[in-house]
Protein backbone atom coordinates (compact mmCIF):
# COMPACT_ATOMS: atom_id res chain seq x y z
CA UNK A 1 0.00 0.00 0.00
CA UNK A 2 0.98 3.60 -0.96
CA UNK A 3 1.73 6.19 2.51
CA UNK A 4 -0.52 8.20 3.37
CA UNK A 5 -0.40 11.25 1.11
CA UNK A 6 -1.71 14.19 3.74
CA UNK A 7 -0.96 16.72 0.84
CA UNK A 8 1.36 19.94 0.31
CA UNK A 9 1.80 22.68 -1.20
CA UNK A 10 5.47 22.51 -0.56
CA UNK A 11 5.84 18.77 -1.48
CA UNK A 12 5.26 17.15 -4.63
CA UNK A 13 3.00 14.48 -4.89
CA UNK A 14 3.89 11.28 -6.66
CA UNK A 15 1.09 10.50 -9.78
CA UNK A 16 0.18 7.33 -11.42
CA UNK A 17 -1.98 7.38 -14.28
CA UNK A 18 -4.42 4.68 -15.20
CA UNK A 19 -5.15 5.16 -19.24
CA UNK A 20 -7.01 2.37 -21.63
CA UNK A 21 -7.02 4.91 -25.20
CA UNK A 22 -5.59 8.01 -26.32
CA UNK A 23 -4.68 9.51 -23.41
CA UNK A 24 -5.07 13.23 -24.48
CA UNK A 25 -6.42 13.84 -20.33
CA UNK A 26 -2.72 11.66 -19.72
CA UNK A 27 -1.44 14.64 -22.01
CA UNK A 28 -3.18 17.61 -19.95
CA UNK A 29 -1.55 16.37 -17.02
CA UNK A 30 1.64 15.80 -18.14
CA UNK A 31 1.31 19.08 -19.68
CA UNK A 32 0.79 20.72 -16.77
CA UNK A 33 3.45 18.97 -14.84
CA UNK A 34 6.16 20.00 -16.95
CA UNK A 35 5.73 23.35 -15.24
CA UNK A 36 7.61 23.38 -12.08
CA UNK A 37 4.83 25.15 -9.72
CA UNK A 38 2.67 22.38 -10.48
CA UNK A 39 2.81 20.25 -6.86
CA UNK A 40 2.70 16.83 -8.70
CA UNK A 41 4.33 14.65 -10.91
CA UNK A 42 3.38 12.01 -13.01
CA UNK A 43 5.65 9.15 -12.07
CA UNK A 44 3.81 5.93 -13.45
CA UNK A 45 1.28 5.42 -16.57
CA UNK A 46 0.02 2.17 -16.30
CA UNK A 47 -2.19 0.88 -19.12
CA UNK A 48 -4.68 -1.99 -19.49
CA UNK A 49 -5.06 -2.44 -22.80
CA UNK A 50 -1.55 -2.61 -25.13
CA UNK A 51 -0.39 -0.36 -27.60
CA UNK A 52 -2.52 2.57 -26.95
CA UNK A 53 -1.13 6.38 -27.98
CA UNK A 54 -1.82 6.82 -24.17
CA UNK A 55 1.65 4.77 -23.27
CA UNK A 56 3.43 6.72 -26.90
CA UNK A 57 2.86 9.96 -24.87
CA UNK A 58 3.96 9.04 -21.53
CA UNK A 59 7.24 8.15 -23.20
CA UNK A 60 7.74 10.89 -25.24
CA UNK A 61 7.58 12.65 -21.54
CA UNK A 62 9.89 10.09 -19.84
CA UNK A 63 7.56 8.69 -17.79
CA UNK A 64 7.63 4.92 -17.27
CA UNK A 65 5.48 2.85 -18.54
CA UNK A 66 3.52 -0.34 -17.75
CA UNK A 67 0.77 -2.49 -19.46
CA UNK A 68 -1.33 -4.46 -16.70
CA UNK A 69 -3.73 -6.72 -19.35
CA UNK A 70 -7.06 -7.20 -18.08
CA UNK A 71 -8.08 -10.17 -19.91
CA UNK A 72 -8.57 -13.15 -19.03
CA UNK A 73 -7.61 -12.81 -14.92
CA UNK A 74 -9.44 -12.76 -12.01
CA UNK A 75 -10.53 -8.95 -10.87
CA UNK A 76 -8.64 -9.11 -8.09
CA UNK A 77 -5.50 -10.66 -9.71
CA UNK A 78 -5.70 -8.07 -11.93
CA UNK A 79 -5.97 -4.97 -9.25
CA UNK A 80 -3.19 -6.40 -7.31
CA UNK A 81 -1.11 -6.23 -10.46
CA UNK A 82 -2.10 -2.23 -11.25
CA UNK A 83 -1.28 -1.81 -7.01
CA UNK A 84 1.97 -3.31 -7.64
CA UNK A 85 2.54 -1.49 -10.97
CA UNK A 86 1.52 1.65 -9.18
CA UNK A 87 4.19 1.21 -6.64
CA UNK A 88 4.54 3.90 -4.26
CA UNK A 89 2.42 7.01 -6.13
CA UNK A 90 0.38 9.19 -3.86
CA UNK A 91 -2.68 9.89 -6.06
CA UNK A 92 -3.97 7.97 -9.16
CA UNK A 93 -5.76 9.95 -12.06
CA UNK A 94 -7.83 7.89 -13.89
CA UNK A 95 -7.80 9.12 -17.56
CA UNK A 96 -10.17 7.12 -19.89
CA UNK A 97 -9.57 4.34 -17.72
CA UNK A 98 -12.28 2.16 -19.23
CA UNK A 99 -12.50 -0.63 -15.80
CA UNK A 100 -14.46 -0.12 -12.92
CA UNK A 101 -12.09 -0.36 -9.50
CA UNK A 102 -13.39 -2.33 -6.65
CA UNK A 103 -13.36 -1.00 -2.92
CA UNK A 104 -9.93 -3.50 -2.23
CA UNK A 105 -8.06 -1.39 -5.17
CA UNK A 106 -9.78 2.36 -3.68
CA UNK A 107 -8.74 1.14 -0.27
CA UNK A 108 -4.88 2.21 -1.01
CA UNK A 109 -5.53 5.39 -1.70
CA UNK A 110 -8.78 6.92 0.06
CA UNK A 111 -9.89 10.29 -1.33
CA UNK A 112 -7.08 9.67 -3.45
CA UNK A 113 -8.35 8.40 -7.02
CA UNK A 114 -9.86 10.82 -9.07
CA UNK A 115 -11.18 10.17 -12.31
CA UNK A 116 -12.50 12.39 -15.67
CA UNK A 117 -16.30 11.75 -17.00
CA UNK A 118 -17.71 13.19 -20.02
CA UNK A 119 -21.63 14.44 -18.01
CA UNK A 120 -22.33 16.43 -15.81
CA UNK A 121 -22.83 14.07 -13.16
CA UNK A 122 -25.24 12.70 -11.53
CA UNK A 123 -26.74 12.31 -15.12
CA UNK A 124 -25.64 9.76 -17.47
CA UNK A 125 -23.70 7.86 -15.34
CA UNK A 126 -21.38 5.10 -17.57
CA UNK A 127 -20.57 4.53 -20.96
CA UNK A 128 -21.19 6.78 -23.73
CA UNK A 129 -22.19 9.56 -21.57
CA UNK A 130 -22.63 12.14 -24.87
CA UNK A 131 -24.65 9.77 -26.50
CA UNK A 132 -27.00 9.80 -24.32
CA UNK A 133 -27.08 13.45 -23.25
CA UNK A 134 -28.30 13.99 -26.97
CA UNK A 135 -30.69 11.27 -26.33
CA UNK A 136 -32.16 13.11 -23.41
CA UNK A 137 -32.33 16.34 -26.17
CA UNK A 138 -30.37 18.53 -23.39
CA UNK A 139 -29.20 22.03 -24.11
CA UNK A 140 -25.96 21.90 -22.25
CA UNK A 141 -23.43 18.90 -21.58
CA UNK A 142 -20.31 18.97 -20.13
CA UNK A 143 -17.75 16.66 -17.95
CA UNK A 144 -17.61 16.27 -13.99
CA UNK A 145 -13.77 15.64 -11.93
CA UNK A 146 -14.92 13.61 -9.47
CA UNK A 147 -13.29 11.60 -6.41
CA UNK A 148 -13.71 8.17 -7.42
CA UNK A 149 -15.76 5.54 -4.91
CA UNK A 150 -16.75 2.03 -5.40
CA UNK A 151 -20.03 3.06 -7.14
CA UNK A 152 -19.63 3.89 -11.11
CA UNK A 153 -19.56 7.83 -11.41
CA UNK A 154 -20.73 8.57 -7.87
CA UNK A 155 -18.08 9.80 -5.86
CA UNK A 156 -17.71 13.40 -4.54
CA UNK A 157 -18.00 16.17 -7.19
CA UNK A 158 -14.29 18.08 -7.31
CA UNK A 159 -15.13 20.19 -10.92
CA UNK A 160 -17.62 20.40 -13.64
CA UNK A 161 -17.92 22.66 -16.84
CA UNK A 162 -20.63 22.97 -19.11
CA UNK A 163 -20.74 23.04 -23.09
CA UNK A 164 -23.82 24.20 -25.17
CA UNK A 165 -24.83 21.54 -27.50
CA UNK A 166 -25.19 22.60 -31.12
CA UNK A 167 -27.51 21.87 -33.94
CA UNK A 168 -26.49 19.17 -36.00
CA UNK A 169 -23.94 17.73 -33.13
CA UNK A 170 -22.96 14.31 -33.54
CA UNK A 171 -21.74 11.85 -30.49
CA UNK A 172 -17.98 12.69 -32.02
CA UNK A 173 -18.98 16.58 -32.35
CA UNK A 174 -20.36 16.70 -29.02
CA UNK A 175 -17.58 14.66 -27.22
CA UNK A 176 -14.84 16.74 -28.76
CA UNK A 177 -16.06 19.71 -27.42
CA UNK A 178 -16.60 18.24 -23.90
CA UNK A 179 -12.88 17.33 -23.60
CA UNK A 180 -11.68 20.22 -24.01
CA UNK A 181 -13.65 20.80 -20.80
CA UNK A 182 -11.89 17.47 -18.97
CA UNK A 183 -8.58 18.76 -20.07
CA UNK A 184 -8.89 22.17 -18.30
CA UNK A 185 -10.40 20.93 -14.86
CA UNK A 186 -8.18 17.46 -14.51
CA UNK A 187 -4.85 20.34 -13.93
CA UNK A 188 -6.96 22.13 -11.68
CA UNK A 189 -8.84 19.25 -9.79
CA UNK A 190 -5.48 17.57 -9.63
CA UNK A 191 -3.54 20.79 -7.73
CA UNK A 192 -6.61 20.52 -5.34
CA UNK A 193 -5.80 17.25 -4.22
CA UNK A 194 -2.43 17.12 -4.41
CA UNK A 195 -2.08 20.16 -2.32
CA UNK A 196 -4.17 18.52 0.15
CA UNK A 197 -6.79 21.31 0.05
CA UNK A 198 -10.12 19.17 -0.22
CA UNK A 199 -12.32 18.58 2.50
CA UNK A 200 -15.29 16.17 1.91
CA UNK A 201 -17.98 15.72 4.21
CA UNK A 202 -21.53 14.14 3.79
CA UNK A 203 -20.26 13.19 0.12
CA UNK A 204 -19.85 16.62 -0.63
CA UNK A 205 -16.22 18.13 -1.63
CA UNK A 206 -14.86 21.34 -0.62
CA UNK A 207 -11.54 23.54 -1.05
CA UNK A 208 -9.57 24.75 2.16
CA UNK A 209 -8.35 28.43 1.39
CA UNK A 210 -5.24 29.83 3.29
CA UNK A 211 -7.43 31.63 6.04
CA UNK A 212 -8.79 28.45 7.47
CA UNK A 213 -12.24 28.40 5.74
CA UNK A 214 -13.31 26.03 3.22
CA UNK A 215 -15.26 27.63 -0.09
CA UNK A 216 -18.16 25.60 -1.91
CA UNK A 217 -16.23 23.93 -5.49
CA UNK A 218 -19.41 25.35 -7.08
CA UNK A 219 -18.43 28.66 -6.58
C1 LIG B 1 -12.72 10.88 -22.05
O1 LIG B 1 -13.88 11.49 -22.60
C2 LIG B 1 -13.01 10.39 -20.68
O2 LIG B 1 -13.87 11.21 -19.98
C3 LIG B 1 -13.69 9.08 -20.97
O3 LIG B 1 -12.97 8.54 -22.06
C4 LIG B 1 -12.38 9.59 -22.79
C5 LIG B 1 -10.92 9.29 -22.83
O4 LIG B 1 -10.18 10.27 -23.42
N1 LIG B 1 -13.74 8.26 -19.80
P1 LIG B 1 -8.59 10.28 -23.38
O5 LIG B 1 -8.10 8.84 -23.41
O6 LIG B 1 -8.16 11.01 -22.15
O7 LIG B 1 -8.21 11.01 -24.65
Amino acid sequence: MAPAWSGSAEVTARIGVLVSGSGSNLQALLDAAADPWFPADIVKVVSNVPGVLALDRAARSGVATEVVDHRGRARAEFEADLLRALGDVDIVCLAGFMRVLTGAFLSAFPGRVLNVHPGLLPLFPGLHAPRQALAAGVTQAGATLHLVDAGVDTGPILAQGTVPVLQGDTEATLAARILTVEHRLYPMALRWIAEGRVVVEGGRATIALKTGESRWIGG
